[in-house]
């Protein structure tokens, strides 16, 4: 048997555009997914988010599915153009209805919300007025929006959740092009990234100055990373696997954590970095309360020497060049519909450089998980959640500080790029007459979260 410490948190995560559909409901203004999507050629099969699992009308069912599968901890994340249609300016009564309506449903049914505010459906307002996320206009925005969350319904959500990913929006969004808003250049995505750190701050500080105290809650931000494994023990090798690690995860933690970006950051992009100033650092410091992390999976990485390698696998908006990586798989490691290594001792060696270089600060998977066609025994699944989850109980044994696990995801939905085609839920949903079922992993959590452990 696997234990897992008191109190660890059970959950499973969502986010808005992937599964509420109701893309133009109650006021709802369009964001830039809602944009992206509709062009032709961005989603596989021109798939788009307008219908997705059409949990804007089937939440309760959502949540009666969720309560009969045990899971204590839900995270969702709110689609800010629902709250304020351009971004800006006056609040769409009925888009806080909706979000108010769930959380007390959860509540009703003994789920704790965990809230993300950012899980990259940008209003298209900010993006065509400013550039989104390249202008430092989108710091004040963004504080406004989540001030306007905290207000509605912080003192129904304790744990929030500033920025989902933000080396997907900035990477995937605005340095390779594959992710709305679809912009290609190897600057943008270090300025997104700046300003994505910026906007995390300022949110966070007016929580703490205007809520905290009162609603006592938590917040933090959500980042994801791979693990990267030396591919020899070459120190050439070792010092490539350590800077990946670093442009990666660190790119956002160690200015959340140590108050500035890596050095290696900071040497190899020179004037294509931007600089935080004095009171900016000091406001990044120190700005999360827990350490959101999402992992999926593991590659090798080696000293480039100008060979970048499998470039298809991120693209080339210049990233593998700025660290000197190359990076590979094995192709003996068995491989998720995604395409992604499942090699679970990597999610364990990540926790572990996470305790070293942060000083072992409460992590919490916000998301972790696979794609797989279903199966009737769903056995892919459930192999790789023992694998990961099995992982975790080990660095929690070596001294991690892991406080809890959400899977990724409640239910099958609208997997970006790839549209429909991927099937990432612990619950079923076929796409054309909206019916749910849980799969066989969805049992198998239950009992996990009921043993706490298998
Ligand atoms: C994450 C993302 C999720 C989900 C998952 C699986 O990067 O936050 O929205 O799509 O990957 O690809």
């Amino acid at each position: 048997m696997i234990y897992f410490p008191k109190n660890f948190v059970w959950g499973t995560a969502t986010s808005a555009y992937q599964i509420e559909g109701a893309w133009k409901k109650d006021g709802k203004g369009l964001s830039i997914w809602d944009d992206f999507s509709a062009q032709k050629g961005k989603t596989k099969n021109g798939d788009t988010g307008k219908i997705a699992c059409d949990h804007y009308h089937r939440y309760k069912e959502d949540i009666a599915l969720m309560k009969a599968a045990g899971i204590k901890a839900y995270r969702f994340s709110i689609s800010w153009t629902r709250i304020l249609p351009s971004g800006m300016g006056e609040v769409n009564a009925k888009g806080i209805q909706f979000y108010s309506d769930l959380i007390d449903e959860l509540l009703r049914n003994d789920i704790t919300p965990w809230v993300t505010l950012y899980h990259w459906d940008l209003p298209l307002e900010l993006e065509k007025e400013f550039g989104g996320w390249l202008s430092p206009k989108i710091i004040y925005a963004f504080k406004n929006y989540a001030k306007v969350c905290f207000e509605y319904f912080g003192e129904r959500v304790k744990h929030w959740i500033t920025i989902n990913e933000a080396w997907v929006v900035a990477t995937l969004g605005y340095g390779q092009g594959v992710f709305a808003p679809g912009k290609i250049s190897n600057e943008y995505l270090y300025l997104a990234g700046h300003h994505l750190l910026l906007a995390h701050a300022e949110a966070v500080e007016c929580y703490r100055n205007k809520f905290q105290t009162q609603q006592g809650g938590v917040i933090g931000m959500s980042n994801n990373c791979d693990w990267r494994e030396p591919k020899t023990d070459a120190p050439e090798d070792q010092a490539a696997a350590q800077r990946s690690l670093e442009f990666f995860l660190a790119w956002f933690a160690d200015p959340i954590y140590e108050g500035d970006y890596p050095e290696i950051m900071r040497k190899n992009l020179g004037e294509r970095l931007p600089k935080f100033t004095p009171e900016q650092q000091a406001k990044l410091k120190g700005s999360s309360d827990f350490f959101g992390l999402n992992h999926y999976t593991t590659m090798f990485a080696e000293a480039a020497n100008g060979n970048f390698g499998e470039q298809e696998v991120y693209g080339n908006g210049g990233i593998l060049e700025d660290q000197d990586v190359h990076l590979s798989v094995d192709e003996n490691w068995e491989k998720t519909d995604m395409g992604w290594a499942i090699v679970p001792w990597g999610c364990q060696k990540l926790l572990l450089w996470i305790k070293d270089r942060y000083d072992n600060p409460a992590v919490f998977i916000t998301e972790n998980g696979c794609a797989f066609e279903d199966e009737a025994d769903d056995s892919k699944r459930v192999n790789f959640f023992k694998g990961y989850l099995g992982a975790c109980e080990q660095a929690i044994s070596a001294g991690a500080n892991l406080q809890g696990y959400f899977v990724w995801s409640f239910m099958d939905n609208f997997e970006w790029a790839e549209g429909y085609s991927k099937r990432f839920g612990i619950h079923y949903v076929d796409f054309d007459t909206q019916q749910r079922s849980p799969k066989a992993s969805a049992k198998w959590y239950t009992s996990v979260i009921q043993n706490n452990g298998f």
